[in-house]
């Protein structure tokens, strides 16, 4: 079993097939939506991160943390024109990011780093917006982390969280999740906690909103398509990224989600 949060994310990871499924399915360049299997690694899909894109604005610089293989990244360059660079703390999900964005379109420059999102490489007040997407689940000191938020923005920068909280039943998640295959490497916070921690960071909120009954009724539909034939022969598929255990995690998020364990919400903070 793996036990760190990078082997976690490494353990099952097949970039060499993904790229081989790519190359030859997709000879003329992948679309945002071939690649969403892979590379929109949270709750909700590419939906929502196209609802993540009201908060953006042409020629932004924008900091994704906790990247992944750069779904959203690819999103908000092409259908936002901003400039987006991506940290991830798994090194094998930058090198694969940068390999399927060449794949993807290669005019579209983003930069990615291997660097923890609790300690930022990057100057002050160089970033317009940081978004968080199912990445603070996996860091222990989430006050570190929006200290650095705050310090890499620019006056009145907004920081955008699409993000997992504990709901009243979290005792009652189950494991595997997709961030985590035990509790240990699971930093799941309360909606108050969070609050607090923006607070003190000094950001004031300008919006809040619980997306759980979306990401319910969107975690019921791929169960649905997981059970039929449609993902089992689609070229790209979760497996490659999380291993055949995907499938339990899924429904380990689909319990969560219905038992209240868990809340999927969206916030939206200036600093
Ligand atoms: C559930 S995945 C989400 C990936 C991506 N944001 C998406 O929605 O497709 C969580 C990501 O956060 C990264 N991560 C975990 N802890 C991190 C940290 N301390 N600093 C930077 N990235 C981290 C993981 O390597 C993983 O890529």
């Amino acid at each position: 079993m793996p036990d760190s949060i990078t082997d976690h994310y490494s353990t099952h990871l097949d970039g060499h097939q993904i790229l081989s499924q790519i190359d030859s399915h997709y000879p003329q360049g992948p679309d945002l939506y071939q690649l969403a299997p892979i590379d929109q690694l949270h709750t909700g899909g590419i939906k929502a991160s196209e609802r993540l894109l009201s908060h953006l604005s042409e020629g932004q610089q924008v900091l994704d943390i906790g990247s992944g293989l750069g779904g959203v990244m690819r999103l908000i360059a092409e259908r936002a024109s901003c400039q987006v660079t991506g940290i991830d703390l798994t090194h094998s999900f930058n090198h694969l990011n940068t390999e399927i964005g060449q794949r993807w379109n290669s005019d579209i420059a983003m930069q990615t780093a291997t660097a923890d999102g609790q300690s930022l490489p990057f100057t002050t007040h160089c970033f317009d917006r940081v978004l968080y997407q199912h990445s603070l689940v996996n860091m222990p000191d989430k006050s570190a982390a929006l200290n650095e938020a705050a310090r890499v923005l620019k006056p009145d920068g907004q920081v955008i969280l699409h993000e997992l909280i504990q709901g009243p039943a979290y005792q009652d998640l189950q494991y595997p999740v997709p961030w985590a295959s035990k509790a240990e490497n699971s930093h799941l916070m309360t909606e108050y906690d969070l609050q607090h921690l923006l607070n003190k960071a000094g950001f004031s909120q300008l919006a809040v909103n619980n997306w759980s009954d979306d990401a319910r009724q969107w975690r019921q539909r791929q169960l649905s398509k997981e059970n039929g034939n449609a993902v089992k022969t689609a070229p790209l598929s979760p497996a490659l990224v999380l291993g055949e255990g995907f499938k339990q995690m899924g429904r380990n998020i689909m319990q969560g989600l219905a038992c209240d364990a868990i809340q999927v919400i969206e916030v939206i903070a200036r600093h």
